[in-house]
């Protein structure tokens, strides 16, 4: 489904469309979004697992997760390809609300959720909140209340997994801001109060265990521990849930040392750990859902960056090139801050040069500001030449920041023969605009 390519001289397209005429129209640094490998993800996804559950009576549910990358468009098309979509910010919420997504497919997280978060959810109609603590508790009835309506409510469960790539530590992961504690008996304790609450409609457990994980071990334990609290809270409490969800977290390749499951294998084993813990359970489990958000994202963009000059450098074992192109951290800081793995491409023409091992850097003034840390490229790269990045769809543009007074690229959507912008480039005359200097009045003395 990708609409990338290359050209017989070696240049990479999108859409038939060349990069250089996207540097040269739209601008460097630039985000390029491939709208139908977006919207195949999305499908992808929801047919692999509803095919897999539906085989074990289960309905399974998609809710996007809008952290890792969101805009009006991207809500439209994941919400068309029949996925919900996941916020946890009033700002997501309004962005779901203003891409006129059925408020019912709409959930919002948060361990922090303020009133006006809460409010705008009950007064939108959105399918469900998800419980991060005891205080939300009584702070959702009540708002409930004053509504005339039941919050549809889930509770977030801390299952005591910690999901970590390939690797997992069981019960390590209490010590942590989200959710309740199934080990304490926390867990348990909320579902009672939410149970014994009219103003709260109960619909579910939900756990979510991590991130970028290629395996379904860790899934495998969250999702046993969570459908036994179920069965208890039905034993316990007579209460019979609908719904269970195991969050997101499924990992994407990128570099080829990342080995993720397809979608069809994860829905594959998921289903049958589900259909299990269901059985020694004895229990059946009507829906269950998930919310992947770098799964669905983060392949579907590229990043293009223009060289803008390059350096040898002694590393003591050797040399390095490093490439140093006109955007940094401020929008990819996923490298800086959890020395993530990308790889990158020349992306202009072909060279015939020898490899290189290069370190492809950005602009800001800190020596972390490093995009790829090792890549070999030709090492004939040069000032002028295009560099792509692939895979930062997820938490890039959604975690970029003006550091440096850098205004933010835009996004470029490349759709067959259609193409523009889902969120414009800003200018310094945006990022200049926040600076009131000191409009200044008088501080009230008494
Ligand atoms: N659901 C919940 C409750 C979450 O907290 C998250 C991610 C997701 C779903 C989606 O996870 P995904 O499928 O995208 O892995 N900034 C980090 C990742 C932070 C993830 C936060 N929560 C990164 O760039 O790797």
């Amino acid at each position: 489904s990708r609409s990338v390519d290359k050209t017989a001289d070696g240049e990479l397209t999108i859409a038939g469309l060349r990069v250089t005429e996207l540097a040269e129209t739209y601008g460097s640094p630039l985000y390029v979004l491939d709208v139908a490998d977006l919207k195949h993800r999305a499908a992808d996804f929801v047919t692999a697992f509803s095919a897999a559950f539906s085989a074990i009576g289960t309905e399974a549910k998609a809710y996007y997760a809008g952290k890792s990358f969101l805009c009006t468009a991207v809500a439209e098309w994941v919400a068309g390809e029949g996925m919900g979509i996941d916020t946890c910010t009033l700002g997501e919420l309004m962005v779901a609300h203003r891409a006129g997504v059925d408020p019912r497919t709409v959930g919002l997280h948060g361990n922090n959720k303020s009133d006006e978060e809460i409010a705008f959810a009950l007064d939108w109609g959105i399918g469900r909140i998800v419980i991060d603590s005891f205080d939300e508790i009584p702070r959702v009835a009540a708002a409930a209340r004053a509504r005339g309506v039941r919050a549809p409510v889930m509770l977030r469960v801390t299952v005591g997994v910690e999901a970590h790539t390939h690797d997992f530590i069981a019960t390590a992961h209490e010590d942590q801001k989200f959710g309740l504690s199934l080990h304490s008996g926390d867990a348990f304790d909320a579902a009672g109060r939410i149970a014994a609450s009219e103003d709260l409609d109960f619909l579910g457990l939900h756990s979510h265990i991590g991130s970028q994980i290629f395996e379904s071990s860790g899934f495998d334990i969250a999702a046993t521990r969570i459908i036994e609290l179920r069965a208890r809270i039905l034993t316990e409490l007579g209460v019979d849930l609908p719904e269970v969800d195991l969050g997101g977290g499924f990992g994407i390749r990128y570099t080829s040392q990342d080995t993720p499951l397809t979608f069809t294998e994860m829905a594959g084993r998921l289903a049958s750990v589900v259909a299990s813990a269901c059985e020694a359970t004895g229990s059946t489990l009507p829906v269950v859902s998930f919310e992947p958000g770098r799964a669905i994202s983060g392949p579907s963009i590229f990043t293009l960056y223009t060289v803008g000059s390059t350096k040898v450098v002694e590393t003591g074992s050797g040399e390095r090139l490093y490439v140093a192109v006109d955007g940094g951290m401020s929008d990819n800081i996923r490298t800086a801050l959890y020395d993530a793995d990308y790889s990158c491409t020349l992306a202009n023409r072909d060279s015939a040069s020898e490899p290189a091992v290069v370190r492809v850097v950005g602009k800001h003034c800190e020596s972390g500001d490093i995009i790829v840390r090792d890549e070999y490229l030709p090492n004939d790269v040069t000032r002028g030449d295009l560099i792509a990045v692939p895979d930062t769809g997820a938490y890039c543009r959604s975690l970029s920041s003006n550091y440096n007074h850098v205004p933010r690229p835009g996004v470029l959507a490349v759709d067959g023969e259609r193409l523009g912008w889902v969120i414009r480039p800003e200018t310094h005359a945006d990022v200049l605009a926040w600076d009131t200097g000191f409009s200044s009045t008088a501080a009230a003395t008494d």
